[in-house]
Parts: structure tokens; C-alpha cells; sequence
């Protein structure tokens, strides 16, 4: 079967195709045709470090979905031809996050991803893919989808009268800004660019700020809702953004903590927090429950993620290096 490789010894691209034999499943587990993959920050992160030993030859990318293609012995949920996704994290099934469960995540440092026509995943790890969507709209959420989905609704509570803010129109934004709108929220974009503002504005974005333009985009914001800030914050960017994001939370307000697009480490002035009576909500992606919920909330709202383009299986580089422009609206997808 066809598949991708990290390799430290492919020069600055790090990625090389492989011919790999198809693997079968063992007692318990099952065997997916993979149909579509999707990018997240996450895997430009993984790649810039490919160099390092233990990312040496490991599958990439966490995202996709396809067709159940043979199950092992005792597999009693899942039949020939269902329809199926695999969760972010193998093992987190259902309850509170466990540190346990970081080694299961798909193509970091321990796991093979689903950059490969065939992967064996335990019955456990895998979700229904919602019938409205295709498989290319189902490889989009098992990352983005269900990190916004834990942050703002599971944990978050996030519901109609709410405010979201949201910072860009990458794949967690867009998730986010869909399920406002599914909700009754309001929605607050910020991004680079007036084009994706016009796009977002048809999502359901309601205050539309250039983050370029407007460097004090938390000033704006507080003046565009007349001093009552954004009751639910998808903080993405990191230490260039969070000090604006606590300047920019409501009173009583939760600012979701998940992204580092501007680096790792958030040094922020906290003390808002307390006069506002705000809320962090630290998220790690979800667990296969959390998965299952967003599944049912897209089918209930009608809910397409947001694809930005389509690369074919010898496209990989290219559709890395489209992540990486920034330029992308949404997910980008490769189709197997
Ligand atoms: N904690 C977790 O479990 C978890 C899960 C998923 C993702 N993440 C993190 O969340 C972040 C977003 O991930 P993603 O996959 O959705 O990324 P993505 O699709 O690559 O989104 C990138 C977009 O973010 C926007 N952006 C970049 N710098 C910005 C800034 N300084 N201020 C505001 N917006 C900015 C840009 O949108 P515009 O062009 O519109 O400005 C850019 O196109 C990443 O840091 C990722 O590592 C964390």
C-alpha cells in the first residue's frame, strides 16, 4: 500500500512516499481504507521537527476517514463497509483527560498518523462518520472540529445570547464560528484579510475586524459591542494574542486556551481574570465521546466543515505547503 513517511534524510521537505504491506488487523482490531486525510497547524509543527530521531519514519497526520476494509476477532461494533473516522487521541475514550493518553495520539511522537491507504486501529478509537457529510468533509474533524466542540460546548456551554470571538479563519476558527452560528451565538472574526472577513461574515461572522489594519483589534472589539467584550474566547494565537484576548472577555466569560500560531508560551497579565470573574478552559483536542456528541450536533444542525481545497495523494508537499502559506479558508484535504 501506498503511504508517507517523515524522514530526517529528505532535506527541508521531510516527507517521503513509501511502499509499505497492508497491515492486518489483530483480535479487537480494525482495518480502514483510508479515503481522505486533513492538515492541521499541528502537522507543520510535527514536520518542522522532523528531524528528530523518534519522528524518524513515523506515518503522519492525525485526521481521516474512510471504509471499514476487515475487522479481527472479537470486533463486534463495526461491520465491512461502515463508514467510519478515527479519533485524535487512540485511547481517550470518554471521561477526563489522563496524561496517559498523550502517547495515542495519531502521527505524534509514539503513533503512526493516516497518511497510508490502510491503518489498523483498535474498534475503540473510531466514530460514525455523520451521513450528510462525505468522507473529505469527515477527515476535517477529528482535530479541529472536536477541539472547538470540547472547548466551547462541552466544557465551554457556549449557547444562544453568547458572543464568540475568533482569531483567524483557519480550521478551528471556522468550526467555532459554524457551531455560534448553529447556536444563536453572535460571532467576532478577526483575521488578516478583508476577502476571508467576507467570507466569514456569510458564516454567521456579525463584528468583522482586520487584524492588520487594526493592531488593538481587542480595542475595536470592546467598542463594537459597547464595552461587553466576547463571553467566549477560541484564544489560537498564543503570546501574541492573549493579553488582547483577556482585554477583550466579557464579564463572567471563558477564554478557551488552544492555539500557539504565534509561538509557545503565553506570559499573560492574569489579573483581568479575576476582576471579570473569567474562566480559562485548557483543551487538548477531546476523547472519541466528545467526537461522537460534535458528530451528532453537525447532523442535527446540518453542519458541512469548511473545505479550502482538495490535494490528490502525490500533492502531499503541496498541500503542506499550503497550510503553511496561510492562505488556506478552512481545511485543507487529501484524497486517497
Ligand atoms: N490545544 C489543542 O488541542 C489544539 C487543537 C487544534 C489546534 N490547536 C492549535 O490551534 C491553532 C489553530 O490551529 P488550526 O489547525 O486551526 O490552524 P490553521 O488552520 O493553520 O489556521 C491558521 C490561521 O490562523 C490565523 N492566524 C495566524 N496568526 C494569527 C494571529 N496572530 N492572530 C489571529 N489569527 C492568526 C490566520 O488566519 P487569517 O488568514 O484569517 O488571519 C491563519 O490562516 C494552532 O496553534 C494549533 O496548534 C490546538
Amino acid at each position: 500500500m501506498k503511504a508517507y513517511h517523515l524522514n530526517s534524510h529528505t532535506g527541508a521537505g521531510h516527507l517521503a512516499r513509501v511502499d509499505l504491506s497492508k497491515p492486518e488487523p489483530a483480535s479487537g482490531q480494525v482495518r480502514i481504507r483510508v479515503e481522505a486525510v486533513s492538515l492541521n497547524y499541528r502537522d507543520l509543527l510535527i514536520l518542522d521537527r522532523a528531524d528528530q530521531n523518534k519522528l524518524n519514519g513515523r506515518v503522519p497526520l492525525s485526521d481521516g476517514a474512510g471504509i471499514v476494509d476487515a475487522i479481527g476477532a472479537g470486533v463486534t461494533q463495526w461491520q465491512v463497509g461502515d463508514r467510519v473516522a478515527a479519533s485524535f487521541f487512540r485511547d481517550w475514550v470518554s471521561g477526563p483527560f489522563k496524561a496517559s493518553y498523550v502517547p495515542s495520539s495519531l502521527g505524534g511522537n509514539t503513533m503512526d498518523g493516516m497518511l497510508a491507504e490502510y491503518v489498523v486501529l483498535p474498534a475503540h478509537a473510531l466514530v460514525p462518520v455523520p451521513p450528510h457529510l462525505s468522507s473529505i468533509e469527515a477527515a476535517t474533524l477529528p482535530c479541529a472540529g472536536v477541539t472547538a466542540f470540547h472547548g466551547l460546548i462541552a466544557r465551554g456551554g457556549m449557547g444562544k445570547g453568547d458572543t464568540l470571538l475568533v482569531q483567524g479563519t483557519g480550521g478551528v476558527a471556522l468550526f467555532g464560528l459554524q457551531f455560534a452560528a448553529a447556536l444563536g451565538a453572535g460571532a467576532i472574526v478577526i483575521s488578516s484579510s478583508d476577502e476571508k472577513l467576507a467570507r466569514a461574515k456569510a458564516l454567521g461572522g456579525s463584528i468583522l475586524i482586520n487584524y492588520r489594519d487594526t493592531p488593538d483589534w481587542d480595542v475595536a472589539l470592546m467598542k463594537a459591542t459597547d464595552g461587553a467584550g466576547a463571553s467566549h474566547i477560541l484564544e489560537l494565537g498564543g503570546p501574541g494574542t492573549y493579553d488582547r484576548s483577556l482585554r477583550s472577555v466579557a464579564s463572567g466569560g471563558k477564554i478557551v486556551q488552544i492555539g500557539v500560531l504565534t509561538g509557545f508560551g503565553p506570559k499573560p497579565d492574569l489579573a483581568r481574570l479575576q476582576w471579570e470573574n473569567a474562566d480559562i478552559i485548557g483543551v487538548t483536542v477531546g476523547s472519541v465521546e466528545h467526537f461522537a456528541a460534535m458528530n451528532s450536533f453537525l447532523t442535527e444542525h446540518a453542519i458541512h466543515p469548511i473545505v479550502d481545497r482538495i490535494y490528490s495523494f502525490d500533492e502531499v508537499p503541496e498541500a503542506y505547503a499550503h497550510l503553511r502559506s496561510g492562505s488556506h479558508f478552512g481545511k485543507i484535504v487529501v484524497t486517497l
